[in-house]
């Protein structure tokens, strides 16, 4: 079975059936739309990609962090399936369905967030954060946003807004909305004040205070401070947990909303359900999507009751929000990683993975940083540990001759110069370390070790 197998390469890649449906795309599909692998997909299940030339891949990206569950799970499957028998889209606004309540409540039962809680279902990731600043906005009734250097939050037009890197990002599509403000990460690798972690005091959450509110927005305008607990695609950079209780603190002080993206770090994959189960404090309102529902879209923002409630009927949703398609396979995704303890399983990674990502530091000066929690890890390349002078083209280099022999996986980060790790969390040990092996072999090959 495909779940069970070893990658396999039998053509050259791409195989002479993608190259025929590469030349459709080309024809038909915006250069705009960015491609990895291109390889095209006969089937897919748990961490294995099959492609339409029989070349069997190891997948380590999982749909950018959407198949936590893994390719196919029978059981999401079959759920699916029984949903699809019933009703596809009754339209919440128009029929009830149970399924949206049903996931609500389950959302709201295990969402880290204090007190009485609601949960409003959209479709993609972006949706959410835009319906976390709506929600935010009329809340507090203040206008202005803080986001953070490094940030991912979409491509509509206020994520883009409250999005950081420039390119490819929002280059020359501007003006984008008005209203945020941005503050600098606390990546410690590359502190942006040039200070240690050790014997920095939290400069950068003093600076808060002592500046940012100062020179560049009163903090009683803000609304929101929205926060991913770990940069996704930012460079997997994992703030210190007294920067998020400094976080905390001020935005009590100042009744500003708390929120945390959770969509890349959601469902399990860092080792706890979400990556703010680890924070001290608690947020005001985590927003969620991909792997929720094991590849189907759909994407959820849970909020305090008080917060959800100062919107009316009509003011928030739209026609697909909460689909019971996606909404049933959701159910089932949460039944299974509870009842099988994928916290579990991505902590198991975590430990394989960084065991060997030290190793392989040891034996490459290019890898200048490794860091993680559970199965969210990466590795960042530099030409000189010194300078930190980031190393984009071996970096391109070595995820090229990965997918050139069945090992697909995925870059992050401002600068382009780290690999990220977002493999299901249903890898079996061999895949997982025949995928390390090819990337132990491509860094060699890369840096002619
Ligand atoms: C942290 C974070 N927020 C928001 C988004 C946007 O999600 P979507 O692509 O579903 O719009 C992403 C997507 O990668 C993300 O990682």
């Amino acid at each position: 079975m495909l779940r069970d197998s070893l990658p396999k390469i039998v053509t050259e890649v791409p195989g002479p059936k993608s190259q025929e449906l590469l030349k459709v795309r080309k024809n038909n599909v915006p250069d705009g739309v960015s491609m990895l692998a291109p390889v095209f997909v006969e089937k897919a299940e748990g961490a294995m990609v099959q492609d339409v030339d029989g070349n069997i891949f190891i997948d380590f990206v999982a749909g950018i962090g959407v198949l936590n569950i893994g390719h196919t799970h029978p059981e999401v499957v079959e759920a699916v399936k029984a949903q699809c028998d019933k009703y596809f889209a009754p339209n919440i606004n128009v029929f009830n369905y149970e399924q949206y309540p049903k996931l609500a409540e389950k959302l709201n039962q295990i969402m880290p967030i204090e007190g009485e809680k609601k949960t409003l279902l959209v479709n993609t990731g972006a949706e959410a954060d835009e319906n976390a600043v709506k929600l935010a906005r009329r809340y507090t009734g203040r206008s202005e946003i803080i986001a953070f250097a490094g940030a991912f939050h979409g491509r509509s037009y206020m994520t883009m807004a409250l999005t950081s890197k420039v390119k490819p990002y929002k280059f020359n599509f501007g003006p984008l909305p008005s209203g945020v403000h941005r503050f600098p990460f606390p990546y410690c690798y590359r502190c942006p004040y040039g200070l240690e972690k050790q014997t920095c005091g939290l400069h950068c959450a003093k600076m808060f205070e002592e500046s940012f509110f100062l020179e560049y927005v009163a903090p009683d305008q803000v609304a929101a401070i929205i926060l991913e607990p770990i940069l996704g695609e930012g460079g997997f950079v994992i703030p210190p947990d007294e920067f998020v209780t400094a976080l905390r603190n001020m935005c009590d002080k100042y009744g500003i909303v708390l929120i945390a993206d959770e969509i890349q770090t959601g469902y399990a994959r860092t080792g706890k359900m979400f990556a703010c189960n680890y924070w001290a404090v608690k947020p005001d309102m985590v927003v969620s999507a991909k792997s929720v529902a094991g590849g189907i879209p759909i994407a959820c923002v849970t909020a305090k009751a008080e917060i959800m409630n100062s919107v009316t009927a009509g003011e928030i949703g739209g026609t697909y929000c909460g689909n019971p398609l996606a909404s049933a396979s959701a159910l089932k995704v949460l039944e299974i990683m509870e009842r099988d303890h994928y916290p579990e399983k991505a902590k198991h990674i975590g430990e394989i993975c960084m065991r060997r990502f030290y190793e392989m530091q040891q034996k490459y000066e290019i890898i200048g940083n490794v860091r993680g929690k559970g199965a969210m890890m990466a590795l960042e390349f530099v030409k000189d540990r010194t300078t930190k002078e980031p190393a984009k083209d071996e970096t391109k280099a070595i995820i090229q001759e990965c997918w050139k022999n069945g090992l697909v996986i995925l870059g992050a980060g401002v600068r382009d110069n780290n690999i990220r790790f977002l493999m299901p969390l249903v890898i079996t040990d061999d895949q997982l370390n025949a995928g390390l092996d090819i990337l132990d072999k491509a860094i060699a090959k890369v840096t002619q070790k």
